[in-house]
């Protein structure tokens, strides 16, 4: 009986883990390898987008990977998408606005939407 319970969490826990890999994940992403991904990753964490945003679900903003699905990685997107971190913004995902920053620089600010898109399932 032991045996069988064993056989049963193994085959669950080997469910598990391929599901796992047939949906990717934030961090488990091919793309990863792209140097982007590390710089605007840390740029993020040391910035208050957490607070906001989390990677895989929607919080306060939107998730970073839908934003990843909704559009298109290409030069309009990214600089749009920067300019919405430095100014602020809302209306593309509901009503609640995105807080403008500032002190966040134009390259900085496109790293980090590199990163983002990056994040495309
Ligand atoms: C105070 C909460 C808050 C913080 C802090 C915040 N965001 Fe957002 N963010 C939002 C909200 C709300 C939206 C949705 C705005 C809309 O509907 O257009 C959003 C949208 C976005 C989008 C999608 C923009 C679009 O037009 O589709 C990106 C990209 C983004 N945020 C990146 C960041 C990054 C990078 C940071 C950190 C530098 C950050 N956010 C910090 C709340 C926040």
């Amino acid at each position: 009986m032991k045996q069988v319970l064993g056989a049963i969490v193994f085959i669950m826990f080997i469910t598990a883990c391929g599901n796992n890999t047939n949906e990717g994940n934030a961090n488990g992403n091919a793309n990863t390898s792209d140097p982007n991904y590390n710089k605007g990753m840390e740029l993020i964490a040391n910035s208050n987008c957490l607070s906001c945003h989390k990677l895989n679900e929607k919080a306060i903003g939107p998730a970073f990977q839908d934003v990843a699905n909704k559009y298109e990685n290409n030069d309009v997107n990214r600089k749009m998408l920067a300019n919405k971190i430095i100014y602020g913004g809302v209306g593309n995902w509901g009503n609640i606005a995105m807080a403008p920053h500032p002190e966040i620089n134009q390259t900085d600010a496109e790293t980090m939407v590199k990163y983002i898109l990056l994040l495309r399932k």
